[in-house]
């Protein structure tokens, strides 16, 4: 078990920084901005990290602390960082072999976090940066488009409930799993139709879609294609990693040999169907960070948190809390403002 300390990360020399009150606080490098955290998001590839599930592809120094998303206010900034004004209220990722984000402070590359949207509070920034990111390079890849029919998978979870508002924002047609419990809720959040996996098997119900977000795996994502239409496009965020987002993630040629022939049966049914398979990994961008701040701002879509409280010090509650996998939307670890 790694120790969590929620007080200090990649901790330098910090006596002559003007922030009071923290004898260890880390030092932003060159390019980096030190953010006072307010939020801290967590999400299934901390405990995935941790229990060294997907390894190959979740790349992680140990030890390490826990969580990628942030939101806090910028207290000093390294050389060579011209954009952030020092007390700014910022939102944004560290990079995927830090997970450090639960932490009171944490250097930032300045390209990595944006201002804040307007209308929103920490909480709920805190959880928009990788949820909000691999939602929209997922419906890029798929291509959506307005009038499209598209299938998301767990639209209760914190992918989910994006992923529904914003393939609505973009004019689709959305189908959507959820259980008995969150049905309301998730046609509240824009669903048009909702297949409760605890009624009904949608395989029975659904057919000719454009696109599946699979965010299962294991045999979803290979029943996606037998629900969508030939040429359709199956985005899986949890499926086998194909090739190109191998190489997009850096992968060795031994590990992508073995990935390449562990997605043996699913390029043959993708090539059945003449469909595509894409599997999405999450790459920090600072674009899709902009487009974030102007989608909540413009109220086309709203942040969903759950409504469970965590304080730092039960960081690994929010762990073993997103492994049961029934949080309703993102999972935050709340730090003092
Ligand atoms: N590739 C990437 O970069 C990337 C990035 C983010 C996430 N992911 C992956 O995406 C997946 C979703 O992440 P998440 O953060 O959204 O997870 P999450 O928030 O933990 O998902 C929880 C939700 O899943 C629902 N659920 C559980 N079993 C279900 C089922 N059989 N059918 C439909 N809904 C079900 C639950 O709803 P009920 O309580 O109603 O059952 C709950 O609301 C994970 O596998 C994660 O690893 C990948």
């Amino acid at each position: 078990m790694i120790e969590f300390r929620p007080e200090t990360r990649r901790v330098r020399t910090t006596e002559s920084d003007p922030v009071d009150g923290w004898p260890d606080k880390p030092k932003p490098g060159r390019g980096e901005v030190l953010i006072r955290v307010h939020a801290a998001g967590v999400n299934p590839a901390d405990f995935l990290a941790e229990d060294g599930k997907k390894s190959c592809i979740v790349k992680t120094k140990y030890p390490h602390g826990r969580g990628l998303c942030i939101s806090g206010i910028v207290v000093a900034k390294g050389a060579n960082v011209a954009t952030h004004d020092l007390g700014n209220a910022v939102f944004g990722h560290v990079p995927k072999v830090g997970l450090d984000t639960c932490a009171a402070f944490v250097s930032a590359p300045a390209a990595q976090v944006r201002e804040m949207p307007a209308n929103t509070g920490f909480r709920e920034a805190a959880g928009l940066p990788l949820i909000g990111s691999v939602v929209i390079q997922a419906f890029e890849r798929a291509g959506l488009r307005a009038g499209d029919h598209v299938l998301i998978h767990e639209g209760g979870g914190a992918v989910g409930s994006f992923a529904i508002q914003y393939a609505k924002f973009l004019g689709a047609t959305v189908f959507t799993t959820t259980s008995t419990e969150n049905a309301d809720w998730v046609r509240g959040l824009g669903a048009d139709n909702v297949l409760d996996y605890q009624l009904v098997d949608y395989r029975d119900i659904v057919h000719d879609l454009d696109i599946v977000l699979d965010t299962l795996g294991g045999d979803a994502t290979f029943s996606a294609f037998d629900v969508i239409r030939p040429g359709g496009a199956v985005i899986s965020l949890f499926g086998p990693v194909d090739d190109k987002a191998a190489r997009r993630l850096g992968l060795n040629p031994l590990v992508r040999q073995v990935l390449w022939f562990k997605a043996r049966d699913l390029r043959r049914k993708a090539r059945e169907k003449d469909a595509r398979y894409r599997f999405v990994p999450m790459m920090p961008e600072t674009r899709h960070l902009a487009t974030l701040k102007e989608l909540v701002e413009a109220g086309k879509v709203k942040p969903v948190v759950d409504a469970t409280s965590f304080a730092p010090s039960s960081a690994t509650d929010a762990l073993a809390y997103q492994e049961k996998g029934r949080a309703k939307g993102t999972i935050v670890v709340d730090f003092a403002g």
